[in-house]
């Protein structure tokens, strides 16, 4: 099952997204030509997941790159570093963003000797090869993550990492989509998410159509749900993980992984190298996105729920601390506890593009 989620149409040379608003009852393609239309689409969550959103300002800078008109190498990049940051401060939590930016910036710096068709020329070939190295590392997190679960095991889930968060697969999704397609059959529990719903308006859809055995639960069940047996793992995505394996995801992802403990049950973190951070030493370094009061009050209603003098606050993602990560999994191996050595090597790896140099001992698992 695939989703246009980030399109880039070689022909009509133009960046388009699907709509992640409008789901799951329109699917609908939008054009994105300005920086003002892709800042509001990541901010307003037209594209989101972290993985996807890096993908998606990787082609934004391509596609701005194109506009700016000078020929002088070094205007060219002063201008180009000022999208640049347009785009990351547009969300600031998902590291995978500034991430994708960078690589992007970085690769037209490196060929500024060579003029201003060679630096688009990078920045295009960039932004194709991060979108397709995240369909082989979700390929790979998805082989991984189904090496530990059953066939027919419940797993729960909370926000959306599938293939409209990343490419194909997606990342906590991926173990049971791969795993359905080779005939296997897992139960799953979606929370549905508040506020944003990603959980019942995303998770739910993805899993619907692709076949699999999906229930969706209010974020309150999910005590109830692992309580009477039916959860034999947790598996989430992440935005940002920090050098100790403290991770930031949706809110609410830090609360399924307490009462995962307190039930005995495996919680697993699922993610790509691009989402470890290890200038961040751990989750009390991370940023977290507060979001607009109206997603609280409104938003999903016909009329207010709260009375507007009534105070909110609505951060968008919380950190779960290491001590209640049973394991990361990435495309380059499982990371257990403890996570700093496992995580610092695993990035040097994913660094030098190569597998098995650093030693990385008993808490680490190759590929
Ligand atoms: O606010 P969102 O919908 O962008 O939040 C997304 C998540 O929290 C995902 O779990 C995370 O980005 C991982 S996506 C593979």
């Amino acid at each position: 099952m695939e989703f246009l989620n980030v399109h880039f149409d070689p022909r009509q040379q133009a960046l388009y997204i699907l709509d992640q608003t409008l789901l799951p009852g329109q699917e609908r393609q939008i054009r994105l030509e300005t920086q003002e239309e892709m800042v509001e689409a990541i901010r307003s969550l037209r594209v989101r997941g972290a993985p996807a959103i890096g993908i998606c300002a990787a082609y934004c800078l391509y596609v701005l790159a194109r506009d700016i008109p000078d020929s002088d190498p070094e205007a060219f990049l002063s201008r180009l570093s000022a999208h640049a940051a347009a785009l990351k401060a547009a969300r600031p939590t998902a590291v995978n963003l500034g991430w994708a930016v960078d690589r992007g910036l970085r690769s037209a710096q490196a060929c500024r000797e060579r003029g201003r068709g060679e630096m688009l020329e990078a920045l295009y070939r960039t932004a194709v090869e991060i979108q397709e190295d995240d369909a082989a590392k979700c390929k790979a997190i998805s082989e991984l993550g189904l090496s530990l679960i059953r066939d027919g095991d419940g797993v729960l889930t909370h926000c959306n990492a599938g293939p409209l968060a990343t490419s194909r697969y997606g990342t906590a999704l991926g173990p049971i989509l791969l795993g359905t397609e080779r005939g296997m059959t897992f139960h799953v529990f979606a929370d549905e998410t508040r506020p944003l719903l990603q959980g019942a308006r995303l998770t739910s859809y993805e899993l619907q159509r692709a076949g699999v055995d999906v229930r969706l639960i209010c974020d309150s069940a999910a005590s109830t749900v692992m309580k009477n047996g039916w959860v034999q793992a947790c598996f989430v995505g992440c935005d940002r993980v920090a050098a100790n394996g403290d991770t930031a995801n949706k809110i609410g992802t830090s609360a399924v992984a307490i009462l995962a403990r307190y039930y005995g049950i495996p919680f697993y973190v699922l993610g790509p190298t691009s989402t470890i951070d290890l200038a961040c030493p751990d989750g009390a370094c991370i940023p977290i996105e507060e979001r607009g009061e109206e997603e609280l009050r409104s938003l999903w209603y016909e009329k207010p729920m709260v009375l507007p003098e009534v105070k909110c606050y609505n951060p968008a993602f919380d950190v779960t601390d290491h001590s209640l990560i049973t394991a990361i999994i990435t495309e380059k191996g499982i990371c257990r506890p403890p996570y700093g050595p496992a995580l610092a090597a695993l990035c040097k790896e994913a660094h030098e593009g190569k597998k098995g140099t650093s030693a990385p001992g008993e808490n680490f698992l190759h590929l």
